[in-house]
């Protein structure tokens, strides 16, 4: 739109004629004087229309709220007891020489004023686009969007280099179930969608990138919880030449850095750091909360690390599973132990965790870059030769050309911005999430396909 301008920068516009373009957001008629307070994505105005306006009163008459309006308004200085201190743009208001509709809505299907949590979730996320018009989730979401941009930001400063790993990929372990989509070339065969770009980045590695980083979408068929999703995005990163102490070093900085340029207080600095062994006898939990009553009010931030996390532990049928990713290696003084097969329930690992006020935001180890302790993992758990050569014999193959010492770490966003805000629910921070009972926001999925899609993918419906 020519000219347009952000109702923020109203403020600098005094006597002056404006255009300007928003939402309705609401409309009083005061007499023979008619109130109209527009919104754009940076505020909201409050918009005059004087009795001379004739024409103006009788386009908007019956415009519902909600609707899109463009407008011509000199901006004025609102006389001292008119002046609103709950707006930003409280001293001043347009009064408007010409409007336009550009859009017109019908009634809403619920309220967009209130913060929407006694809206009913799938009522919501039917119409997503509306209610992310409401102030809470624009704030939510703009700041994940600030966020992102200061990790990036940060990284960039440390030499990471932002790569893009596939979406159509091979089934991995990461603890979920896959989510897989058909092969037509390759009939009865499936991509697995990733759980984390685990593989690749380490591949990247290999490659000598030395120091990756990715936000990178995560898809995990996992049964949902407040805290969890089919989809959630990582802040990935992966790096050379490193130590667990280093990894866990760069990433404090950055979550540091981040957090109090966003003006949130830490709790304590350098982040304590909590053996398993210790977090298990003094919380019983490897997640928990070092805040007390008090500091919860102020909205601190309590951050830790747990190391030393057995790398084994026993599934539902006694086999021996990894608990946190197979691609670490264990500590150091540990790694004979699991070349011999000894002792493997005291065997630790490299892992480290990042908890904050009693959440799992982040995780990353050292990984072992030496095929014969990734095998021996796999051989652990009781994986055939054959079984270990089909899934994993490329990462075996790609360590065998040069592979360099290298460890990473990734965070949850939506974790970490469910904390910032103070959210209790992923959906909260998500533009568009999954329903509680695992379907899409807004568009009807998942849903059926047709005859011929299902066809060109050879694929028969057994139900
Ligand atoms: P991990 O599986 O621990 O590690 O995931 C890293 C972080 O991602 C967040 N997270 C989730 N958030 C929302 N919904 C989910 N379903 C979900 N799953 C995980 C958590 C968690 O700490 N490849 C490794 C990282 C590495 O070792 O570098 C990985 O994915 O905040």
């Amino acid at each position: 739109m020519k000219n347009r301008i952000l109702i923020k920068k109203t403020l600098n516009k005094v006597n002056q004629e404006v255009v300007l373009a928003g939402f309705v957001n609401s409309q009083r008629d005061h007499g023979k004087i008619k109130f109209i307070d527009l919104r754009d994505m940076t505020g909201i105005l409050q918009l005059v229309i004087l009795p001379a306006k004739k024409e103006i009163f009788e386009k908007i008459d019956g415009l519902k709220n909600e609707s899109i309006i463009a407008v011509k308004a000199i901006i004025h200085k609102r006389p001292g007891k008119t002046i609103n201190p709950n707006l930003d743009t409280g001293s001043i208001e347009g009064e408007v020489n010409e409007l336009q509709i550009l859009s017109t809505a019908k009634d809403l299907p619920f309220s967009i004023t209130s913060d929407g949590y006694e809206i009913n979730e799938e009522l919501r996320l039917k119409y997503r686009y509306l209610d992310l018009r409401r102030q809470r989730l624009q704030k939510n979401i703009k700041l994940r969007s600030q966020f992102v941009q200061m990790a990036r930001e940060f990284l960039f400063e440390k030499n990471f280099i932002e790569i893009e790993t596939p979406i159509l990929t091979k089934s991995t372990p990461e603890g979920a179930r896959d989510f897989v989509a058909p092969s037509r070339l390759h009939p009865g065969k499936f991509f697995a969608l990733p759980q984390s770009p685990q593989q690749y980045k380490q591949l990247l590695m290999v490659a000598g990138f030395e120091r990756y980083f990715q936000i990178a979408r995560c898809l995990r068929d996992e049964d949902l919880r407040a805290d969890r999703g089919f989809e959630h995005t990582q802040i990935d990163l992966e790096m050379s030449y490193v130590e667990r102490e280093d990894v866990m070093k760069l990433d404090e900085e950055m979550i540091t850095t981040i957090v109090e340029k966003l003006n949130y207080k830490i709790k304590e600095k350098p982040f304590p750091i909590f053996t398993y062994q210790e977090a298990i006898k003094k919380f019983k939990a490897d997640k928990f909360d070092l805040r007390n009553e008090e500091e919860k009010k102020k909205g601190l931030l309590a951050f830790a690390w747990v190391i030393d996390f057995p790398f084994f532990e026993k599934d539902k049928d006694g086999h021996w599973t990894f608990t946190h990713n197979p691609f670490s290696q264990p500590k150091p003084e540990h790694i004979d132990w699991l070349l011999k097969e000894k002792n493997i329930d005291k065997i630790l690992t490299t892992q480290y965790d990042l908890i904050c006020n009693g959440y799992e935001v982040g995780g990353g180890s050292i990984r072992s870059n030496k095929p014969e302790i990734l095998k021996k993992v796999f051989k652990i758990m009781g994986y055939k030769e054959k079984v270990i050569q089909e899934q994993f014999g490329h990462m075996l193959e790609a360590f065998s050309y040069g592979a360099p010492p290298h460890g990473g770490l990734a965070h949850g966003v939506e974790r970490l911005i469910m904390i910032l805000t103070g959210e209790q629910f992923l959906r909260e921070v998500q533009a568009f999430p999954q329903t509680s009972s695992g379907r899409t926001a807004v568009m009807d999925a998942p849903s059926k396909l047709s005859k011929k899609q299902l066809s060109e993918l050879n694929i028969k419906i057994n139900i």
